[in-house]
């Protein structure tokens, strides 16, 4: 049976990247996100330059139904999924209570519910299977909580407490789980989120998509539990341990505020 890496949100950014670094490495792949059209040309254009073979699936992550439609594809194919990357996810910066309540709802659904159902089906796919593999895309955000964007950095946290727990629960089946936590990468997210990057863009904490799926790829090969490309982050995610937890708040909160375009205290 043929063997493949499920990349969500391959359509562009950390996991586009990763979706080029598995493919290098001779990685069949299904790639999902809404954008078919950006799909099908990475598909085109993975294939051609690696010789691998890349499906596709247009699926609106937000959207229960379409969850169901993608779960329902999956089990029908005669495939074995032996890497998840569970990589869609978007923010919202900006006061929580002067949001659109339908934004926050989405950003639930794709962050913390696709994701964990698709851990729950494919999951229970690897164990039957006997192994497999599951990289869950949090953040440097989730060591933290984060004034000015707390549902996005609260949807982290969670992504880092489930995939723990997981690692610790599927270990005996064979099943590796791991989280990768990046921090500020250059893609779409900034602009997607309606942040001000200009300072973030032209600083050297922020990486390229490439980096860090390189060093997600390498921290897959090494089962790491926690992936945190590169030692700023590592610091950025280590601080908050050490800090209290009001001073965290308050300067985690200054600087969403001021990248939310709101004046800072
Ligand atoms: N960039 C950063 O600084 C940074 C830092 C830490 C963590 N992260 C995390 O890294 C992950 C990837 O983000 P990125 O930086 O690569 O941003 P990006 O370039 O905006 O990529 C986001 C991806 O998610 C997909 N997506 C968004 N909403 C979706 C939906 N409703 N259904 C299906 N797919 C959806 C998008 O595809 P379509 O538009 O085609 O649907 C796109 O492929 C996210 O989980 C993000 O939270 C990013």
């Amino acid at each position: 049976m043929p063997r493949y890496a499920l990349i969500t949100g391959a359509s562009s950014g950390i996991g586009l990247a990763i979706a080029e670094a598995l493919a290098r490495r001779g990685r069949n792949l299904i790639l999902v996100a809404r954008q078919r059209d950006a799909l099908e040309s990475i598909a085109y254009e993975l294939t051609q330059r690696f010789g691998v073979e890349v499906l596709f699936s247009s699926c609106d992550l937000s959207e229960p139904l379409q969850v169901s439609g993608l779960l329902q594809e999956l089990e029908l194919a005669d495939q074995q999924i032996d890497l998840l990357v569970n990589n869609a996810g978007f923010g919202t910066a900006g006061a929580f209570l002067q949001q659109e309540w339908s934004r926050e709802q989405q950003l639930v659904e794709v962050n913390i519910l696709a994701l964990t159902r698709l851990c729950h089906a494919l999951g229970q796919r690897m164990v039957q299977q006997g192994g497999g593999q599951i990289l869950n895309v949090a953040s440097v955000a989730a060591f933290q909580s984060g004034p000015w964007m707390s549902n996005y950095f609260a949807s982290k946290a969670y992504v880092l407490s489930l995939s723990e727990g997981l690692r610790e629960e599927l270990k005996g089946f064979g099943v590796k789980v791991s989280v990768l936590c990046p921090g500020p990468t250059r893609s779409a997210f900034f602009r997607n989120a309606q942040m001000k990057s200009a300072k973030l863009e032209r600083s050297s904490l922020m990486m390229s998509c490439e980096e860090v799926a390189l060093l997600a790829v390498r921290g897959l090969d090494k089962n790491r539990a926690i992936i945190t490309p590169g030692w700023r982050n590592k610091l950025m995610a280590g601080w908050p341990r050490l800090a209290p937890r009001a001073l965290v708040r308050y300067l985690v909160g200054k600087v969403n505020r001021s990248s939310s375009g709101r004046k800072a205290d």
